[in-house]
């Protein structure tokens, strides 16, 4: 009865694999590397708590009302300031998954191509999957998006007349994989996106927890980039994903656009938040809360990277990448093993992870899978990582 009313999109639309996982990792004797959680203790409570009072108490009004569904305007002041744009390049959004939703009801008619990492971010998969887009994905290494594949793959998309609208890229310290796009790839990544005119969609959630290496130029900073480039930020990771709060840059004609789909969505992003966030930048609280996060995220990188190398099995093809910065780093199991089918292992010894295969549209390369080093404490990462070894052992022995 339901199913016949429901759209052809909403029959076509999948449960998240990793919020149904998440649900079997939630005990407490289990030690998750599953999620994509910052450390909860790390939010700023207190500072929120002192923040909202002075909110309510200089423009409580203002701050309950509904506000302009491209924001608070010295919000969107702040931020222009911060990256050096204009304020008609700001929309404010309910955070960065509300950029996909919005990025996506704009461009994607039902059966366009979308250009996406193989793997990508499966909440982005999600949300072009909603408009019905077709995938193509593109490799990566450690350097992200292998550009000579993506310039052959659009040669030939625009030789069938199937050039997609935008290319998604998550360039800084990607999820799932945890690798970092130099700027010279960057660069050429934009040549092709110019010659080719098509958009790129940046989103860049992990973008201030970097940890090693020297930052790389966001996209719109580079030649050309302020034409095409759509950039998706949030405050999920900085400060809490609680306030769902997050932004756009964009050209002011993407902009407006967004802002009509906006309107139909929700309005406007909860004033309430904006302000206390508002009021946190102005005070400058934030950058060095920031600072907190790095020098916390950065321990817990170095004592995942030490754990795997002091505990993992030495066995050929089986490797891991080296994050610069943001929550997670990513698995590779020998060829031949299978991390769904490892999975069950996992759980009786009391460590989850999430598989691989659910960054990829086509559900493949089961030998691979992301570990989130943000949420566990320093010792549960190192006792993780020495159950998990055990595991892949044992599993090793029974399937290779
Ligand atoms: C690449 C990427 N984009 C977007 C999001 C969504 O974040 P939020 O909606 O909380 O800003 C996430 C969350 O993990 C992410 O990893």
């Amino acid at each position: 009865m339901l199913e016949d009313k429901l759209s052809t999109v909403a029959k076509a639309m999948k449960r998240s694999e990793i919020r149904e996982l998440l649900k079997l990792v939630a005990k407490p004797e289990i030690i998750s590397f599953a999620g994509g959680m910052p450390d909860p203790t790390l939010f700023p409570s207190k500072l929120i708590a002192e923040v909202t009072s002075e909110v309510m108490e200089k423009e409580g009004e203002r701050a309950l009302q509904y506000g302009p569904t491209e924001g608070d305007t010295e919000l969107r002041e702040k931020l222009a300031e911060w990256d050096k744009v204009d304020i008609d390049n700001i929309l404010i959004t309910t955070a960065s998954q509300q950029g996909l939703d919005l990025v996506s009801k704009i461009f994607i008619d039902p059966g366009d191509t979308v250009i996406v990492g193989y793997p990508t971010y499966l909440g982005g998969l999600q949300a072009f999957n909603s408009y019905d887009a077709k995938f193509i994905g593109i490799p990566l290494d450690d350097e992200g998006m292998k550009v000579d594949v993506l310039e052959g793959t659009l040669q030939k998309l625009s030789r069938d007349r199937n050039l997609p609208k935008f290319i998604y890229i998550v360039p800084d310290f990607q999820n799932p994989k945890g690798v970092t796009m130099p700027t010279d790839r960057r660069k050429r990544v934009l040549e092709l996106a110019s010659k080719y005119d098509l958009l790129i969609l940046s989103d860049t959630p992990y973008r201030p927890l970097r940890y090693s290496g020297e930052p790389c130029p966001n996209f719109f900073h580079l030649d050309g980039g302020m034409e095409r480039v759509i950039t998706l930020f949030t405050f999920s990771k900085i400060l809490c994903p609680g306030f769902r709060l997050g932004y756009i840059v964009a050209p002011p004609d993407i902009i407006d656009k967004l802002v009509v789909a906006k309107q139909g969505t929700d309005l406007c992003t909860s004033p309430f938040n904006q302000a206390i966030v508002r009021e946190i930048i102005k005070q400058d609280k934030l950058d060095r809360h920031i600072k907190k996060l790095v020098s916390v995220y950065k321990e817990k990188r170095d004592r995942m990277l030490s754990a795997l190398d002091n505990y993992m099995p030495k066995m050929e093809g089986l490797s891991w990448t080296r994050p610069d910065g943001g929550l997670f780093l990513w698995l590779t199991l020998p060829e031949g093993m299978d991390a769904n089918r490892m999975f069950e292992r996992a759980l009786a010894s009391n460590v989850a992870y999430v598989v691989g295969s659910a960054f990829h549209y086509d559900g493949n390369c089961k030998n691979t899978m992301r570990l989130n080093f943000s949420y566990p404490t320093l010792e549960k990462i190192d006792e993780g990582i020495k159950r998990l070894a055990k595991v892949i052992e044992e599993e090793a022995k029974e399937v290779l």
